[in-house]
């Protein structure tokens, strides 16, 4: 265990997965203490772990914390960081989605030690893999103790895996046509999911296991000449799917680059 203490403004969805990854066996952090609204989950995070200690107030959180994380809602975000007094060189990680570096440092209005990061709902498991911005060895550790870390150099990759992260949705759409097919061409209700769930898991485990390997490769490994899965692409191709995916991932870059 690294003995950190964590802080967290802002108590919610993406917090609870936070604390629920770093208190798994073996803790990352020695104490965690975070804020208390949502009083529910604050409560419920509080019963299960004995590290976990609620502040009176968002203050009491910074005063407690070697690292900050700020996970509240945009929205909200200036008030709350506005009425803050952080340590100078304090290390402050932001959860907070679609607000820019010199907006929180206005905000903050001390010299800290800023972080931005891209956390999703598996670091409650610890296999999230997070998109940070600047690189940083300590966040990055804190990020590969919940699964994986992606450190980028520069604004750009940070908004181009920013884009990436939007794929969630579509994957499970697609995982939903399949399994919506099958079920309609008659195979019985269950096996379709039981079927295609476990199938896309080894996908990306392949893609993961052979890093080094071109995944336009791997596609051409998985599609025999003249068999099936080459007319399925094929087809996905000719009717589009690539170029819908390319502009899609255009367009949402374009959202997150205009604010
Ligand atoms: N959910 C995700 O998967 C995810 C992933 C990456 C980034 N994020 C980012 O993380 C941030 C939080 O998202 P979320 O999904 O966790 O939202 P959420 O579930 O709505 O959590 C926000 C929390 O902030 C609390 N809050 C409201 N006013 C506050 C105040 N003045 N001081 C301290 N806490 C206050 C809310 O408490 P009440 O319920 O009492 O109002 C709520 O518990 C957002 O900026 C989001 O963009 C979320």
């Amino acid at each position: 265990m690294v003995a950190k203490t964590i802080g967290f403004i802002g108590t919610g969805t993406i917090t609870d997965a936070m604390v629920r990854g770093l208190l798994a066996e073996p803790a990352f952090a020695s104490q965690v203490t975070i804020s208390p609204r949502n009083a529910e989950i604050a409560q419920r995070l509080a019963g299960e772990f004995a590290e976990v200690s609620i502040a009176t107030d968002n203050q009491g959180v910074v005063d407690a914390s070697d690292i900050v994380i700020l996970a509240v809602r945009p929205q909200i975000a200036e008030d709350v960081l506005r009425r803050l007094s952080f340590r100078d060189g304090q290390s402050v990680v932001s959860v907070i989605a679609a607000t820019d570096r010199k907006a929180l440092l206005e905000w903050i209005g001390k010299d800290i030690h800023l972080v931005q990061s891209i956390p999703l709902p598996f670091v409650a498991d610890r296999e999230g893999v997070t998109a940070i911005f600047p690189p940083d060895a300590e966040t990055a550790a804190l990020f590969a103790a919940l699964g994986t870390a992606i450190e980028c150099e520069t604004k750009e990759e940070y908004d181009l895996l920013a884009a990436a992260s939007s794929l969630m949705s579509t994957v499970f759409g697609i995982m939903d046509t399949a399994v919506d097919w099958l079920e309609k061409r008659g195979l019985a209700k269950g096996k379709g999911r039981a079927y295609i769930a476990p199938l896309f898991a080894s996908l990306s485990q392949t893609a993961v296991r052979a890093h080094d390997v071109p995944l336009g490769e791997l596609s051409r490994e998985f599609a025999t000449k003249g068999g099936l899965n080459e007319q399925v692409l094929t087809d996905f191709q000719g009717g589009g799917g690539r170029d819908a995916i390319t502009s899609a991932l255009d367009r949402v870059m374009a959202r997150i680059q205009n604010g």
